[in-house]
């Protein structure tokens, strides 16, 4: 059975007017390597429960979305999209009458099991866990080095049926994104005529730019909440210099002389966390360069990324912790990609292709490392990665991949993929995604037993890993890959925030 809400009636849960207080029992492990009488060492396993307590504001601020690349293929689909949906609008195809939706997006589309009821499991949305932003209310704003209005952008990046589109292009034929930070050196050559509307001046002009589009937008449209987003071509990585990029200091001096080195996406997020406004790197380059990771933590403003998981890489962290899991042993996983949008064309660089095959790379690294009974330690499965440009199929991506496996007795299991679909319809979602549980995740408090006051969460915003290639995590936590984790890493914190338990799909109640 499926409900639209719920409240929680526990004694460990308090609603006030602004706040929902939790006391939550964090249940988890502390292993320890001790030396047994004979002096032999062993590993021990002791149970712990933390109390933590959460305060989580349900007061929805009005929330405004500024995106890096507004006029590309994601940023004008999403905006499309959301329109769409807030319009109502439904449109022919060859198929039938579509209505607008949120199909893909993980707070929008998805649900959660809340519990049981005379027998049968009952489901609410995901959304309904927590208060969040309704995306039909999401006041849109944001950057392109190219002038086209996203009507136009629309047309060009082919992804929307074109009944869709005619509807959609008065809504968005006045709309064109404001001017960006340009730097020919950090996106492919082949992105050189595109670029007709840059911003001109020093870096730290260009940042000081950048901070009063902000304060513009935020002022004009009266919201109450911005959010930055980067969904702008992939740019070549960064290098990382000691001296140059390692420390807020340094980060800071470079941009005040104008150093070559620091890429338009590192001066945008500068000039995020300059105003205290989240900033998320959509894009597989290291715009979160060590200065900025550390500005970011020094002034607490929240930074997500890297690169969006939108098809291959999702189904890769699905497949390759389903074999592991299963005692199955990948030995070889080769994926090719042909795409032939703008994308595509830009990451047929090999510097812009390089920043993309690095952050499709390490996905399997935390399953691998999980089963040591298929793997010795540092061995790892041939894992290659394969982009080429095709124009013809435009945002219609094919992926395809091929999985070699050893089974049982030294048998050999292959399994090939083939995945057709419009990039930018998996990418909005998730756009959509990050923006709002990064605004929820501004609004939770929590503090451990034994820590005096409340606190948000760490800068640097783990709990987006979900909705990321190659998740950003501040230095010494664990990356975590596998989709199933990251999944219930998210639920059951914002479960925690309503004093529920992590979901646990023991069902004891019918054994
Ligand atoms: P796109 O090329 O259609 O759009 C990028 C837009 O950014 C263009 O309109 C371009 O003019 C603009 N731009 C470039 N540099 C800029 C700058 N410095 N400031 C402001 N605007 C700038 O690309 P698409 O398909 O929308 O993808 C966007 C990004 O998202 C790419 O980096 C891509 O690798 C990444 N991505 C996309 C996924 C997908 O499924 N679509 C999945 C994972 C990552």
């Amino acid at each position: 059975m499926f409900i639209e809400s719920f409240k929680v009636e526990s004694r460990n849960v308090k609603y006030t007017e602004n706040e929902i207080h939790s006391v939550y029992d964090y249940e988890t492990t502390e292993v320890v390597h001790e030396k047994t009488i004979n002096g032999s060492y062993q590993w021990i396993v002791k149970p712990k429960t933390v109390k933590y307590d959460f305060k989580t504001d349900i007061r929805v601020p009005k929330l405004g979305v500024m995106l890096v690349g507004w006029g590309g293929n994601n940023g004008s689909t999403l905006t499309a999209g959301v329109i769409a949906n807030k319009e109502g609008i439904s449109w022919a195809t060859k198929d039938k009458v579509q209505q607008a939706n949120y199909f893909g997006s993980l707070t929008q589309a998805s649900s959660i099991r809340v519990g049981s009821f005379n027998g049968e499991e009952i489901y609410a949305p995901f959304k309904s866990l927590l208060p969040m932003v309704n995306p039909d209310d999401v006041v849109f704003g944001g950057w392109d080095i190219s002038d086209m209005n996203l009507a136009d952008a629309m047309a060009r990046a082919r992804v929307l049926d074109i009944d869709l589109q005619k509807q959609l292009r008065p809504y968005m034929e006045n709309i064109v994104p404001l001017p960006g930070i340009y730097d020919p050196d950090f996106i492919a050559a082949n992105q050189g005529s595109r670029a007709n509307h840059v911003i001109k001046g020093t870096k730290k002009e260009q940042v000081d730019h950048i901070i009063k589009d902000m304060r513009e937008f935020k002022e004009k449209n009266q919201v109450d909440k911005v959010v930055v987003l980067w969904t702008a071509n992939t740019e070549r990585y960064s290098n990382v210099v000691v001296g140059m990029n390692d420390t807020m200091e340094n980060l800071m001096e470079s941009v005040d002389r104008d150093e070559a080195e620091i890429s338009p996406s590192t001066l945008y997020a500068i000039a995020c966390v300059l105003e205290g406004i989240p900033f998320i790197n959509g894009s597989p380059q290291n715009t979160f360069v060590p200065g900025l990771i550390d500005m970011a933590i020094r002034n607490n403003v929240l930074i997500g990324g890297d690169d969006f998981k939108s098809g291959q890489t999702k189904m890769k962290s699905v497949l390759v912790d389903f074999l592991v899991g299963a005692g199955i042993k990948p030995t070889s996983i080769v994926s090719y990609n042909h795409l032939g949008n703008n994308d595509g064309m830009n990451l047929s660089a090999p510097q812009t292709f390089r920043s993309k095959e690095i952050s499709k790379s390490n996905v399997v690294d935390d399953m691998v490392a999980s089963n040591g009974i298929l793997f010795e330690p540092g061995e790892h499965p041939d894992h290659v990665v394969v982009i080429k440009y095709v124009p013809y199929v435009a945002d219609s991506k094919r992926a395809m991949d091929e999985y070699t496996s050893e089974i049982f007795m030294g048998g050999k299991n292959t399994i090939v993929m083939h995945n057709t679909c419009e990039d930018s319809l998996l990418a909005a979602p998730i756009i959509l995604d990050l923006v709002l549980l990064a605004e929820l995740s501004t609004r939770i408090q929590f503090k451990s037993e034994g820590e005096g006051k409340f606190h948000s969460f760490h800068p640097v915003a783990t709990i987006l890993s979900y909705l990321t290639k190659a998740p950003l995590v501040p230095p010494g936590t664990p990356v975590v890959n596998a989709l199933s984790k990251q999944r219930a890493m998210l639920e059951n914190i914002l479960r925690a925030c309503v004093g529920l338990a992590p979901e646990n799909n023991m069902i004891m109640e019918f054994k």
